[in-house]
């Protein structure tokens, strides 16, 4: 068999589809992204998923240090009616409850020890409940989330810039992604 260089690979992936990825602010079967230029946009972004997101959602928040996964939680409890200045990252005590509109559980897993010490919290309690279940460093937890939950993953792209990735996992939530997509959209055009 002849060798195949990764450059010709990939010029052939790209012929067929399926090396280009798609384009930043796009929704696909899989997922919506949305690249948030400035602190502003991500508070667009908190403010849609507070209005889409249905009562008792978990949320797994993913992103380095300094991402923007708090930022995102303070957009969605503002936009849920939580007073300005409530959300914090919750670094003392794991689990901070916001009352607004509805409630907001806001669970940082940054600090545990292990997995052990997250279910000591009673997490099942919040994913349960009509609340919205917010949790930041989900990755280091994965294994006690509910098979079904949404997933934003955050890249920083720049100094102010952000790519968020908004990933339903398990099939329920499949459904909030046109409505997302639409109301991102509609949202840069009221600027
Ligand atoms: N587009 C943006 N969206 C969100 N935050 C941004 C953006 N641009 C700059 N920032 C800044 O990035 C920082 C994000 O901090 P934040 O506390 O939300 O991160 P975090 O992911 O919660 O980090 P940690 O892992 O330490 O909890 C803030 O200082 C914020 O002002
Ligand atoms: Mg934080």
């Amino acid at each position: 068999m002849p060798e195949v260089s990764t450059s010709t690979l990939i010029d052939v992936l790209k012929v067929i589809g399926m090396s280009d990825q798609p384009p930043i602010d796009s929704h696909n079967e899989t997922e919506v992204r949305f690249l948030a230029d400035a602190p502003q946009d991500t508070l667009r972004l908190g403010t849609a998923l507070a209005t889409i997101l249905p009562p008792g959602s978990t949320v797994a928040l993913i992103g380095t240090l300094g991402a923007g996964k708090t930022k995102l939680v303070q957009a969605i409890a503002a936009a849920s009616g939580v007073p300005d200045g409530a959300v914090t990252s919750p670094t003392f005590v794991l689990c901070q409850p916001y009352t607004g509109t509805r409630t907001i559980y806001h669970l940082d897993a940054y600090r545990l020890k292990d997995e052990d010490e997250f279910l000591e919290l009673g997490p099942e309690e919040y994913f349960e409940s009509d609340g919205l279940t917010l949790i930041e460093w989900a990755d280091r937890v994965e294994r006690c989330l509910p098979d079904e939950r949404i997933e934003i993953r955050i890249d920083v792209t720049g100094e102010q810039s952000r790519q968020f990735r908004i990933i339903p996992v398990g099939a329920g939530y499949q459904a909030i992604l046109q409505p997302l997509q639409t109301m991102l959209e509609s949202s840069v055009e009221l600027g």
